[in-house]
């Protein structure tokens, strides 16, 4: 058995965040493939404390990753040799610093607004309001066009790819399940270092003129020693570089399993034996999963891979569901105004291809039923209207759309209707005015019974530490750093 073995919460972090950097280095579709697999292994294994059967040349390989990409990634694992130790000890000190900037408002310039405004850890790093979008801006009077997702989940995300042939895990290797992956609801950001550039310099978030005037910050903050620990005393010197660091704390921050990918639902004690579904559960469950019923898991999987990985509840795939337009969002006055996803406008790079126009990011539904805001808009605020909506779009397309002066109804009025042929039209939405609805009002209650297992807390002290949000992993110190 290898040493890695007996090690803590924080070493597994660093062993996935050197994997993720690793395989993300490189293009190779094979790779980018096997990355996400190899990360969902270890989650797994944390996720269930099935360490000790991991097989051995995956151990090698994550052991190798930690060592090459510990001296990539360090100054101070390069500048005094690579030791376990030194490494361990320089994962948590950018995590820690990643957590200081993440609770840091005074990292935005109204001074108001930090990571975890939006993405609240006592709301799985969602939002903490019901608010469609959340506001922000210099004046914190700007609001965006999107809903807050969860940053639970989003680690094991692959890197976006526009042509995702095949998993580990499905046996449908040879076909083109179109674009896949990447952080955003467009997928524009493959790491959240790329990611975490974007709200601190928005207009609309934090608004930041220039790395600059965040570095400088940093300088000033009564963390900036931990900056110098990471990356050596002149980091301040180098604006570009220390900007470079900030970006990459925030990420070994997300990385932080514990608080990230806890994988500690009722569900996923359910998956591993330790826990039963209530009848009700149960048969959400089934209409979840079955083709002819939602359908649901064709698009947000929920079983555990064939290699006994737990289900993330997205396929990262991309799909336009018509979703109708959230008048709430202060761009959508503007009748000539798209939130088009994939082919633009926040996105640039795909905006010659109409035949993606509409589409977004599949969510993970884990810990969904903890929100207030649903779908990339936000317009819908009850888990009830979200299904009432898969059910009836196309059946009762009225009640969920508004209608032109004639009265007609504008059926998908986000999108204009050269890219209404973009919207999906499998199950459940393969249904046509006047048919019976394909989910009828139990199969919606059932279904959001089954939703409310996948919110994270059940096993918490139960098999792993908790960890308080602002605190330095206090409890896992208690806990001998094991789980
Ligand atoms: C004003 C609210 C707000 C603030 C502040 C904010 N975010 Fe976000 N975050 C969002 C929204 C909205 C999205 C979705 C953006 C999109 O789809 O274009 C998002 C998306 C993300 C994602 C991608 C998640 C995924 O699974 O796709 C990450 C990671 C993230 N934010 C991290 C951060 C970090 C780190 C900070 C602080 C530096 C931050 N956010 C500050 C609102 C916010
Ligand atoms: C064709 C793939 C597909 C199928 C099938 C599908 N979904 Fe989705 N789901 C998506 C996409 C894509 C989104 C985001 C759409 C958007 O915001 O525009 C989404 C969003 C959601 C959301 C909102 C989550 C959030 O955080 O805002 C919920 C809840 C949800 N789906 C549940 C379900 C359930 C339950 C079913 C079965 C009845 C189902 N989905 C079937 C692709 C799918």
């Amino acid at each position: 058995m290898l040493p890695l073995m007996g090690t803590s919460a924080v070493y597994w972090s660093l062993v996935t965040d050197s994997v993720t950097s690793l395989l993300s280095a490189s293009n190779h579709a094979k790779l980018r493939r096997t990355r996400s697999c190899v990360i969902r292994r270890v989650a797994v294994a944390v996720a269930f404390g099935q360490a000790s059967k991991m097989p051995t040349p995956l151990l090698r390989v994550l052991v190798g990753c930690v060592l090459t990409l510990a001296a990539g990634n360090t100054a101070m694992a390069a500048q005094r040799g690579i030791s376990r130790s030194s490494v361990y000890r320089q994962v948590s000190i950018l995590a820690e610093l990643g957590r200081k900037l993440f609770f840091d408002p005074r990292l935005s310039s109204s001074g108001q607004l930090s990571c975890a405004s939006c993405h609240d850890p006592a709301h799985a790093y969602g939002p903490p309001t019901a608010r469609s979008v959340e506001a922000g801006g210099k004046d914190m009077r700007r609001v965006g066009l999107r809903a807050v997702p969860s940053l639970r989940y989003s680690q094991v995300t692959p890197h976006f790819t526009e042509h995702f042939f095949d998993s580990d895990d499905e046996p449908n290797a040879g076909v083109d399940n179109g674009p896949t992956g990447g952080l955003t609801w467009d997928g524009r950001a493959d790491r959240g270092r790329d990611q975490a550039r974007l709200p601190l310099l928005s207009s609309s978030e934090m608004a930041n003129d220039s790395p600059a005037v965040i570095v400088a910050h940093v300088k000033k903050s009564s963390y900036a020693s931990l900056l110098r620990d990471a990356f050596g005393t002149a980091i301040f010197d180098n604006t570009q570089k220390a900007f470079a660091g900030v970006l990459q704390a925030l990420e070994a921050f997300e990385q932080q399993h514990t608080e990230f990918y806890p994988y500690s639902s009722r569900y996923d004690a359910y998956l591993a034996g330790k826990a039963a579904l209530t009848a009700q559960e149960a048969r959400g469950l089934t209409a979840f999963n079955d083709p002819a019923k939602g359908n649901c898991a064709h698009c947000h999987p929920s079983a555990l891979g064939a290699d006994g990985t737990p289900p993330q509840f997205t396929d990262y795939g991309f799909a336009a569901l018509g979703v109708p337009r959230n008048m709430d969002i202060p761009a959508n006055t503007d009748p000539a105004f798209y939130d088009l996803g994939l082919c633009g406008p926040l996105r640039t790079d795909l905006r010659g291809h109409p035949e993606y126009c509409g589409m977004f990011k599949t969510p993970t539904l884990r810990n969904v039923a903890s929100r207030h805001s649903f779908f990339h808009n936000g317009v819908f605020h009850t888990l009830k209207e979200v299904f009432g909506f898969y059910a009836e779009r196309d059946t009762n397309a009225e009640k969920w759309y508004r209608r032109n002066q004639d009265g007609t109804v504008r059926k998908f009025d986000d999108l204009p209707a050269r890219y209404h042929a973009n919207v999906n039209i499998e199950p459940p939405f393969d249904r046509h005015a006047g048919d019976e609805p394909v989910l009828s009002a139990q199969d919606i209650d059932d279904i959001i019974a089954f939703l409310q297992t996948l919110n994270d807390g059940y096993l918490d002290g139960k098999r792993q530490p908790k960890v308080s949000p602002s605190g330095r992993w206090p409890a896992l110190r208690e806990a001998g750093g094991r789980f």
